[in-house]
């Protein structure tokens, strides 16, 4: 098939390259002529694990290709909305890349063209813009929307999208049979060659799915953070206690593993603009605001608690009016992704910048600024003269076994380290010196605080 991408970020660049290995014919357009220009050469706009040899080596069989503008021939067989959705102030999603789009697309769109929505959408976005479409004179029946939410992962986009967990095709359930037929036939077609459990619904249902799953992840995290806090108070390891829970074949073992919090470009976002639309319709939901609720009170408590045991130690051993000074190691909201929006570590970083606190910060593969922030290419550099370090996102590189941990003491002027992905054995950075703290690990000290926290927030 002959498609037209739109949008080259995480989600229209992996899915154009993974449709153009199939042996689609795909032009992916985006705005950003800087980005379009560096990916004609073969230059990624942001880190996703082997995707720059994907885009090369379609790029090379010539079934990829890059524009600036949206130009529809009658050749295009299928335009496929990638654009961001990002967050407005009051929660609800910015369908301004969206609306664009659709009027682009209203003045090109020729008979038969079928308009596929990946982007995160409420619900009634499809609906809108079958609408809209139809105000400009393109009848749905001519080129028909269809709404498929995408599921991919960053750090694992090219896995995720050759093979999904699920497909969902959200359709008009107006469209009579044949003609549901015909477009059922013609998006199976785009996706020969991908297997996977396969949903198909009316737009909202899919739009719902999307925004749902992704409010039931941010959950999951929100309730083993909560939990970790009672781990905490009853010197209970959360580590054991989500492993038992995850055992339940009901529960499943993923996203329940205590830190610091949620984060990334969707799940605050799609969790927020959930809770806008369910308020928009007059259904009350508690559930949602609490879920971020907890997720901010998690970043703060753990960034005090911190800043305790800091403090704790300098009082006993050095001058304290000297500047208290921390390294923190992990920038990405998550690792294997350059990807810094709405990343816990950065809100942590924040929050310690607030209170005065000098931050040496290095990532693998982000970049962040922000006053009175030092960024270093080095994990080392960082910690010169550090009072603590915090271990934020559990990139492979700060595993226990790959760090050299007496390095890391002699390094650093103070010994506080805050484990904040769990990934560290407590009695093995103790053999060095090393001050542990994690997030509800067994460490009675550690107790009065956190619950106190928890109580006054
Ligand atoms: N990133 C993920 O992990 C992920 C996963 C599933 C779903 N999603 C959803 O998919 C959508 C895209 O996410 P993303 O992370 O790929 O976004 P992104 O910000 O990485 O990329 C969006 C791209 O769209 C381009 N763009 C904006 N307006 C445009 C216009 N009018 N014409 C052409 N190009 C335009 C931007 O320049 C940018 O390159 C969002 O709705 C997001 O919620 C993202």
């Amino acid at each position: 098939m002959e498609l037209t991408i739109i949008g080259a970020g995480y989600v229209g660049l992996t899915t154009g390259a993974v449709l153009a290995e199939l042996g689609h014919v795909v032009t992916i357009v985006d705005c950003d002529r800087r980005k379009v220009d560096r990916l004609k050469e073969g230059i990624m706009p942001f880190y996703e694990p082997g995707l720059d040899g994907l885009v090369s080596d379609q790029l090379r069989t010539g079934r990829l290709q890059f524009e600036n503008e949206i130009t529809i021939t009658n050749q295009t067989e299928l335009v496929m909305v990638c654009v961001g959705t990002p967050p407005n102030e009051d929660g609800s999603p910015d369908l301004g890349a969206l609306t664009s789009v659709v009027d682009d697309l209203a003045k090109q769109l020729l008979l038969g063209q079928i308009v596929l929505t990946k982007s995160s959408v409420p619900p009634g976005t499809n609906s809108w813009i079958c609408k809209r479409l139809s105000d400009a004179g393109i009848r749905e029946m001519d080129c028909p929307v269809v709404s498929n939410p995408e599921f991919l992962r960053e750090g694992t986009a090219i896995e995720d999208t050759r093979r999904p967990s699920r497909m969902v095709f959200g359709i008009d359930d107006r469209l009579s049979l044949a003609p549901r037929n015909e477009l059922l036939e013609r998006l199976y077609e785009l996706y020969r060659g991908i297997h996977s459990p396969l949903l198909v619904t009316n737009w909202e249902g899919a739009e719902l799915v999307k925004y749902g799953s992704n409010a039931f992840l941010a959950a999951k995290i929100s309730y083993i953070n909560e939990l970790s806090c009672i781990c905490d108070a009853y010197g209970a390891d959360i580590r054991d206690v989500s492993c038992g829970i995850g055992m339940d074949p009901r529960i499943g073992p993923d996203f329940l593993k205590a830190g610091l919090g949620y984060g990334g470009s969707c799940l605050p976002k799609d969790l927020s603009a959930l809770a806008y639309c369910a308020e928009s319709r007059g259904v009350t939901s508690h559930m949602f605001e609490e879920i971020g609720s907890i997720n901010e009170r998690q970043m703060l408590a753990y960034a005090k608690q911190f800043l305790t045991e800091i403090d704790t130690e300098r009082s006993s051993k050095i001058n304290t009016e000297q500047k208290i000074r921390v390294a923190v190691w992990g920038i990405a909201f998550k690792p294997e992704t350059d990807d810094t929006r709405m990343s816990p570590a950065i809100t942590f970083m924040k929050q310690l910048l607030a209170w005065g606190v000098e931050v040496h910060a290095y990532d693998p593969m982000a970049i962040f600024s922000a006053h009175g922030l030092y960024l270093h290419d080095d994990p080392y550099a960082a910690l010169l003269n550090a009072d603590g370090l915090a271990v934020v996102t559990d990139w492979p590189v700060f595993a226990m076994n790959q760090v050299n941990w007496a390095f890391v003491k002699e390094t650093m002027r103070g010994s506080v380290v805050l484990d904040a992905r769990n990934i560290y054995h407590f009695g093995h950075l103790e053999k060095y010196g090393l001050i542990p703290v994690g997030i509800g690990r067994p460490l009675l000290q550690h107790q009065s605080i956190i619950s106190e926290m928890r109580g006054n927030s």
